[in-house]
């Protein structure tokens, strides 16, 4: 597999850096402790995920939980991991009868008409625990599941109750929804059992620059140190995902290195605007995107209180400024830098500058 590849790697010698973060959460899995892997979009989350689960040579399913609704949606993402890891399934096939809700076809399973979704998560889950040995779960985006959380959480206690062997690995893009997760209050069945965190950062300067120049290498392109310096601090950010897109475009589209950044950063304000659009659906749009238009430049409380006071006309007090910034924060796109706050991501920063209208 080659570093501008742009499926998600899963090796770790297909993975690049993350020397230290691989190790931690190969240690984690063998010790059986859970671990969540926080970070924005495209730092290379799944990368880590599938990678460690890869190293650690024990059978894994993969759950990509990204789009899922509900638990009925938690169900599908499992069967799709469970068909996908043939290993596992050719070994579980004849147990998997057992579980209701699910038919046993050819080489993988499939729902009933009318299963009882969560019933038959947690029966598919125990199957693996009690045939598969030691298993490493991926439940990849797990904030997607926040409106089940309760459920969710009631299966993991569960799991981890009954099912030692099983290994949750989760991976999380927004902290907020996760809080139940991480920091499991009194009355939670995972209190007490908070898994490892993990924060995934972007890359720093020089490591951007050599994952570009050794991506290069792997093609036999020549490239410029300097160049690809000034380009990693005009645009591409540290992003792994960035990165290797524009390699790509480079490598594999052969595109010159001015039209590969422009349909690089222009990609990536797509993603902005479809996380954006995500961020704002439930919520109140015209407040979030005022306060988000402001936030493309430093700003104080203060001064995002009197821009949103400003925008509806009415005085807004501190507990609804507070309320638009824990949101923010808590979906990782604003951060907090000397009491001034800022949207931290550069393409998403120039995707809300560019718009004067919310996307949606
Ligand atoms: N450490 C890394 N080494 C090589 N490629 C990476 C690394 N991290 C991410 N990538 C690449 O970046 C892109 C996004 O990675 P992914 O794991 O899907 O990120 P996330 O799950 O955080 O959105 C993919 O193309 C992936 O191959
Ligand atoms: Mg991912």
């Amino acid at each position: 597999m080659s570093l501008f590849d742009l499926s998600p790697k899963a090796t770790r010698r297909a993975l690049y850096g993350r020397d230290s973060q691989l190790k931690t959460l190969i240690r984690l899995v063998d010790q059986r402790r859970w671990a969540l892997i926080l970070g924005p979009r495209m730092v290379g989350k799944t990368s880590l995920a599938k990678s460690a689960a890869a190293q650690s040579r024990r059978p894994s399913v993969y759950v990509n939980l990204w789009g899922a609704n509900g638990t009925a949606g938690m169900l599908k993402a499992l069967l799709d991991g469970i068909n996908a890891s043939k290993p596992l399934v050719k070994r579980l096939l004849d147990a998997f009868r057992r579980v209701e809700g699910v038919n046993v076809a050819g080489t993988g399973i499939t729902l009933t008409p009318r299963p009882r979704p969560l019933r038959t998560v947690s029966d598919l889950v125990k199957v693996i625990g009690e045939e598969a040995g030691r298993t490493v779960v991926i439940l990849d985006e797990v904030q997607e599941l926040a409106s089940v959380s309760g459920a969710l959480l009631k299966v993991l206690g569960n799991v981890f109750n009954t099912h030692p062997d099983i290994v949750f690995v989760f991976t999380g893009s927004y902290f907020g929804v996760l809080r139940t997760l991480l920091e499991p209050p009194a009355d939670s069945p995972l209190f007490g059992r908070s898994p490892a965190r993990i924060q995934l950062e972007p890359f720093d300067r020089e490591t951007s620059i050599g994952f570009l120049e050794r991506g290069f290498q792997e093609y036999r392109l020549r490239s410029n140190r300097e160049a690809i310096g000034s380009l990693v601090d005009r645009s591409l950010d540290g992003i792994p995902g960035w990165l290797t897109l524009y390699g790509n475009n480079v490598a594999v589209h052969r595109m010159t290195p001015e039209v590969a950044e422009r349909a690089t950063v222009q990609e990536a304000k797509t993603v902005a605007r479809s996380e954006l659009v995500h961020f704002l659906e439930p919520r109140d749009a015209l407040t979030f995107w005022a306060a988000l238009r402001k936030l493309t430049t430093s700003t104080s409380w203060t001064e995002l209180r009197e821009a949103l006071s400003a925008k509806r006309g009415s005085p807004m007090n501190d507990h609804s400024v507070g309320t638009v910034i824990r949101a923010l924060r808590d979906a990782n796109l604003i951060a907090e830098w000397n009491h001034q706050y800022s949207i931290r991501d550069p393409m998403i920063r120039a995707f809300v500058r560019e718009s004067s209208r919310a996307p949606g």
